[in-house]
This record gives structure tokens, C-alpha cells and sequence, in this order.
């Protein structure tokens, strides 16, 4: 039975995932800064799948120093780690914190640093055991800058950059790093976005989330046809897309 730790797993698409994980049996470790929400999504799992093995584990992101920590305890009370998903992010609404550089930088700090400071220590680990996945969840808003969202676009550009980096690094030692690669996708964070034809449901990301880190994929665009938006996005040439009110 392979064990996977989620971290952020109150967000939508982690708690889909969660539920699927449950479905093929995997041991599952919630992880997350609230409690209470980490113990209805372990609740809502063991509804369908009672004979799950699911524990929760608070974990402090942006403490960086607690991370090591973290990961000894998660290891002393539940056992070898296969799987480590990082899916927790915020969208902030580019318009309010653009001119605002302490928000910026708590932006970088939840969707950057506290990554680049948790995959380190995974990697460390997993090298050693010359196995095992780290899987982030990053965004198609990381592969072209964009007026409306280039904030969060650039945290998640950076991430998918990183993970690139320790893909190469990692894959003597026969680790897998995954970098997932959502469109719109229908949760709480987009609660205030005008939905259309584009977003996902978070159930079908979840799927697809699974089936990648199954099949060994390196990255992952989902659903898969935002792989040829982002290529045509890519493309155009910057002195048009300049222009373009996007
Ligand atoms: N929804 C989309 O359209 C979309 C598209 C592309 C990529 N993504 C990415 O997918 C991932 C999951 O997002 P979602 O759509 O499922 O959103 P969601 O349901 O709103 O979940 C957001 C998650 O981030 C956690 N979080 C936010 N700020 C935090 C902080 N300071 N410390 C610790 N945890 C924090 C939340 O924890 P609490 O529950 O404790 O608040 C929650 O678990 C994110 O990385 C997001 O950037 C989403």
C-alpha cells in the first residue's frame, strides 16, 4: 500500500484527489493549516470509503524552519512517504496588491518560497531512497505574463521553472517530479470569477492529477487541450501581445 501526504489538502481539487487516492486504496496523510477543515474532508472521504487509512497533520507553511521538522514527524508516525502533492495557492485579485509590495511578497511567500523550502527537503529525502513523487499543483497562468493575473502567474512560472530544474536533478536517482498544469478550474478560488465553457470541474482535474503521477508523467497540462491554448498563447509574438487586453 503506497502512502501519500497531501499538503493543502482542504483546497477542492486536493480533497477530489484525496478521494480518489481513497478509491485505489493508497494511505493518506491530510495535511493543511486548519484542522477543522482537514476533519471534514477526512469525514467526507470516509463516507464513501470507510476502510480508508486517512490521518491529518497540521503544518505551518510559511514557517519555513519547521519544514525539516515536519517531515521527521510525518515519517515517525505514519511510516515511508511514496507521494508528496503540494497543492495549496492563493489567487489574489492582481488589481488590489499590484502596488502593494508587502502583499506581493506574501504572494511569493504562500506560492513560491514555502514550495521551493518543502520540495528541498522532499527531495532530499526521496534522493535517498532513490524513489518517490513530488507532485505540485502550478498553473497554465505560469507560462506567458499576463496584465490580469502576472503576479500569480509569475509565482507559478517560477515554480514550474524550479520543478524543471530538479526533474533534471532528481531523475538519476529515479525520482518523479511532476508539475500539474490546470486551466480554470471551478473551487473556491475562483468563487468570484465569471464561469464559461473553459473551467473544469475540480473531480476531472483530480482524475487526471492521479493518472499522472500513475503513468510517471513529468508535467501535465488539465484538462489536456490547455496544452495547445498555452502553445498558441506562447507563440504570438510579444510586440502583438502587448496589445492584447488579456
Ligand atoms: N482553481 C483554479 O482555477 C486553478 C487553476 C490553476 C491552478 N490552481 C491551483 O490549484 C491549487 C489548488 O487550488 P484550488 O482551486 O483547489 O483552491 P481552493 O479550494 O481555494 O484551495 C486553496 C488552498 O490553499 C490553502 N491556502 C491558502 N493560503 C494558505 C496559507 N497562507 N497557508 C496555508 N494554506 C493556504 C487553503 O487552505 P485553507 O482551506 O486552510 O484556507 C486551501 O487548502 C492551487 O495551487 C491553485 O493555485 C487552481
Amino acid at each position: 500500500m503506497k502512502t501519500v501526504l497531501i499538503i493543502g489538502a482542504s483546497s477542492k481539487i486536493a480533497s477530489e484527489t484525496a478521494k480518489i487516492f481513497a478509491e485505489k486504496n493508497y494511505k493518506i496523510i491530510l495535511s493543511g493549516r486548519d484542522l477543522q477543515k482537514l476533519d471534514s474532508v477526512k469525514k467526507d472521504i470516509l463516507a464513501y470509503y470507510p476502510q480508508s487509512f486517512i490521518e491529518n497533520h497540521i503544518i505551518d507553511i510559511l514557517n519555513y524552519n519547521s519544514h525539516k521538522e515536519f517531515l521527521n514527524q510525518i515519517i515517525s508516525q505514519y511510516g515511508e512517504i511514496d507521494i508528496v502533492l503540494i497543492a495549496y495557492g492563493t489567487l489574489a485579485n492582481q488589481k488590489l496588491i499590484e502596488n502593494d509590495f508587502e502583499k506581493i511578497k506574501k504572494e511569493f511567500e504562500i506560492n513560491l518560497l514555502s514550495i521551493i523550502s518543502l520540495t528541498t527537503i522532499f527531495a532530499e529525502y526521496f534522493e535517498k531512497m532513490k524513489k518517490g513523487t513530488i507532485a505540485v499543483i502550478s498553473s497554465v497562468a505560469g507560462d506567458r505574463g499576463r496584465q490580469s493575473n502576472f503576479i500569480y502567474g509569475t509565482s507559478k512560472g517560477a515554480v514550474s521553472i524550479y520543478l524543471q530544474g530538479l526533474r533534471n536533478c532528481l531523475y538519476k536517482s529515479n525520482v518523479q517530479v511532476l508539475t500539474i498544469k490546470p486551466g480554470f478550474v471551478d473551487t473556491p478560488m475562483t468563487a468570484d470569477i465569471n464561469k464559461n465553457f473553459l473551467f473544469a470541474q475540480a473531480k476531472d482535474i483530480a482524475i487526471g492529477i492521479v493518472k499522472a503521477i500513475e503513468n510517471k508523467k513529468d508535467i501535465v497540462y488539465l484538462p489536456s487541450f490547455w496544452r495547445l491554448i498555452m502553445f498558441i498563447i506562447k507563440i504570438i509574438p510579444e510586440k502583438i501581445f502587448k496589445r492584447l487586453s488579456l
